[in-house]
């Protein structure tokens, strides 16, 4: 385990004042121009299998030390639950996503930008053991609670892409993946219920670019793609919406 660099700490700071506000968050020098065009491949499901199958059985306790020492409260909430529309929160959700999430920021397979790489510099020299740790961790904790609902009711469309995708386009059903309720599932797929709005949407728009590039077999990459923007808007408020249940 390493100690984190000032730089992140202060980072952190910033990005903390800066919560609630549209204000952009601050570049570090470079960090963009390297990371957008850096290209290292997402695993693959083979590889995603073996990575599940190898991961440590999770010690809750020390996870729960280990998010103090590395700094994870200062963004992402004592309890899980970010602080900040620029950053999502991690409460509830399903430890083998998680585990693969902090594996992918390691090694730079998720490199959108300056946000990824503050979570690079978090987790750089933590063991396995430790990102299962933290993993099992933050699974123990109560999901966020959903915020307000979004304004009116959500558009039947909306439903429909949820529960039956849309075969004309080639969408799956986004719940047979995520759950009924957005609980996620068991082989790394996300819960979304209660996620903070701004980060679906961003990370959203980002797999339909493909500046997010660490989803196995490009699945979400290619449903993103075929989703219109006042789509990825809706959908977002749906999730964001959605009161925690698995
Ligand atoms: C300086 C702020 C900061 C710190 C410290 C930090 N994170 Fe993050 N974290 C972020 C941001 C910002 C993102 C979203 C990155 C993006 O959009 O690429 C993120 C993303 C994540 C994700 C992916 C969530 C998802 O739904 O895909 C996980 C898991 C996570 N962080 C866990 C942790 C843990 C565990 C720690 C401590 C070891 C930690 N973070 C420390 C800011 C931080
Ligand atoms: C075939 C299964 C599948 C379908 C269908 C699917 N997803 Fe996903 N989704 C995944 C997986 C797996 C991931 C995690 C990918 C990764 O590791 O980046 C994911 C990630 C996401 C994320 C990122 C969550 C986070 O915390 O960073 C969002 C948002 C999302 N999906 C929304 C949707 C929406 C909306 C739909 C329907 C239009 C949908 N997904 C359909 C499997 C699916």
């Amino acid at each position: 385990m390493k100690l984190l660099p000032m730089s992140l700490v202060a980072a952190a700071a910033l990005l903390l004042a800066a919560a609630g506000t549209l204000v952009p968050t601050p570049t570090r020098a470079g960090e963009a121009a390297t990371h957008a065009t850096a290209t290292v491949a997402a695993l693959t499901p083979a590889e995603l299998r073996r990575e599940l199958a190898a991961m440590p059985a999770g010690d809750a306790a020390r996870g729960e030390r280990l998010y103090g020492q590395q700094f994870c409260a200062s963004c992402h909430g004592a309890q899980g639950l970010t602080p900040s529309i620029h950053w999502p929160s991690v409460a509830g959700q399903r430890a083998a996503y998680t585990y693969k999430l902090l594996l992918d920021y390691q090694a730079d397979r998720r490199h959108e930008g300056e946000r990824a790489a503050l979570m690079r510099d978090a987790v750089v020299g933590l063991s396995n053991q430790d990102l299962a740790d933290l993993a099992a961790y933050t699974a123990r904790l109560p999901r966020p609670v959903a915020g307000a609902p979004p304004a009116g009711a959500t558009p039947a469309a909306i439903e429909t892409l949820v529960r039956s995708g849309d075969r004309k386009r080639l969408l799956t059903a986004c719940a047979s993946c995520h759950g009924a309720r957005g609980g996620g599932g068991t082989n790394g797929q996300p819960a979304l219920a209660g996620q903070n709005p701004a980060y679906l949407v961003r990370t959203l728009l980002d797999y339909h670019g493909g500046t997010r590039a660490n989803d196995p077999a490009r699945g979400m990459r290619a449903f993103a793609a075929r989703l219109t923007r006042d789509e990825v808007d809706a959908l977002a408020a749906y999730y964001a919406g959605l009161p925690p249940r698995r």
